[in-house]
């Protein structure tokens, strides 16, 4: 029997952080053996905030090396650079003129990101879902293992996806969204009602997954939790219950198991507690990230190894896109 399809995608746009971590990257890693799988590493999302190129080219290196780093296999998954690929670029386009202008004012990432960046609310920005919509939709995927954040973005690719099943006849494949259970909203450590974000300014907000392991402790030292002072999964409780989170998906514990470990103890114990779950994931990620980032042949050759892969299949759904809405082949 033929493997159902796995996509999903990362953007370069700055050093990526435990969030990523824990509620994406890390699942991938569980899908590759039985799963056909393609992650994507979207440059072309990055843009829609302003990005020097030169750091755009160094983040999508290191956004390479670190899935890599993660545990990917490239021989298990196809790992490319989504602008290597311009079927994504082309079907977007006619994908777009199937997208309504007022779903796309509802969806609540474009209504943060353009309060966020009020000076550049970029045509992209708005249209930004359509291209997530293509980077799966091209692939046939049956799954997309995301963070909670991503939901409404793969409701709306389902729902275009349909539309143009419904116009022109069977084409893609309706995505299902995979959402971990726990893990899948890691929040900000100073204001843990906000999940935790790249984009995010205030440095002690956020895990950096290349951070070293005195920083570690002292961002989690300094989390902002409450004056409760127990250890327990209660909703008036979100920097605790974030902490919580973080401990079970690192020590692959339920919630409930960590709650009862640490019964009785205080938020200092628990802190470094974290602290430490988390430095003994991120270690051996990190060794592996400073040698890969050393061997800059071997990225480029899973880069365009990649991209071949990837071209093969988006080209064939393509060609059936154009085709079915009218386009002439040119042979
Ligand atoms: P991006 O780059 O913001 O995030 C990459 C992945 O990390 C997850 N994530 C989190 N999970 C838990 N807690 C957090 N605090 C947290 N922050 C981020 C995200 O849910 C995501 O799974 N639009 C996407 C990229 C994309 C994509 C796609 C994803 C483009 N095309 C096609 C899937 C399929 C994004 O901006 O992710």
């Amino acid at each position: 029997m033929e493997k159902k399809i796995i996509f999903s995608g990362i953007q370069p746009s700055g050093k990526l952080t435990l969030g990523n971590y824990l509620g994406a990257v890390r699942n991938w890693n569980n899908l590759q053996e039985e799963y056909n799988c393609f992650y994507c590493i979207v440059d072309m999302h990055a843009m829609t905030q302003y990005q020097e190129p030169k750091d755009l080219r160094k983040q999508t290196m290191e956004a390479l090396a670190m899935l890599l780093a993660c545990g990917l296999d490239p021989d298990k998954n196809t790992l490319f650079i989504q602008s290597h690929v311009p079927a994504h670029a082309e079907a977007a386009w006619v994908m777009s003129c199937m997208t309504y202008f007022g779903e796309l004012s509802r969806m609540t990432q474009f209504k943060d990101k353009s309060a966020k960046q009020s000076e550049n609310i970029n045509a992209g920005l708005f249209t930004y879902p359509v291209l997530m919509a293509v980077d799966i939709l091209l692939y046939q995927t049956h799954l997309v293992p995301v963070g909670s954040d991503q939901k409404q973005h793969i409701e709306l690719t389902r729902d275009v996806a349909e539309r143009f099943n419904n116009r022109y006849s069977e084409t893609f494949v309706i995505p299902e969204p995979y959402i971990a259970k726990v893990g899948a909203k890691i929040m900000s450590l100073q204001e843990p009602e906000k999940k935790m974000s790249k984009s995010d300014e205030n440095e002690n907000a956020n895990i950096y997954l290349l951070d070293p392991p005195e920083v570690i402790r002292k961002k989690f030292k300094r989390a902002v939790t409450d004056s409760i002072g127990i250890v327990q999964i209660a909703d008036d409780q979100p920097g605790i219950r974030n902490l919580i989170s973080i401990y079970s998906v690192c020590k692959n514990m339920t919630e409930e198991e960590v709650a009862k470990a640490f019964e009785g103890k205080g938020y200092g114990d628990f802190k470094s507690a974290v602290a430490e779950a988390v430095i003994e994931v991120l270690s051996p990620v990190q060794e592996k990230f400073h040698a890969l980032m050393s061997d800059k042949e071997y990225l480029e050759k899973v880069y365009q190894e990649g991209a071949l892969k990837a071209e093969n299949v988006a080209r064939k759904t393509l060609r059936k896109i154009y085709k079915k809405v009218g386009f002439i082949p040119r042979s």
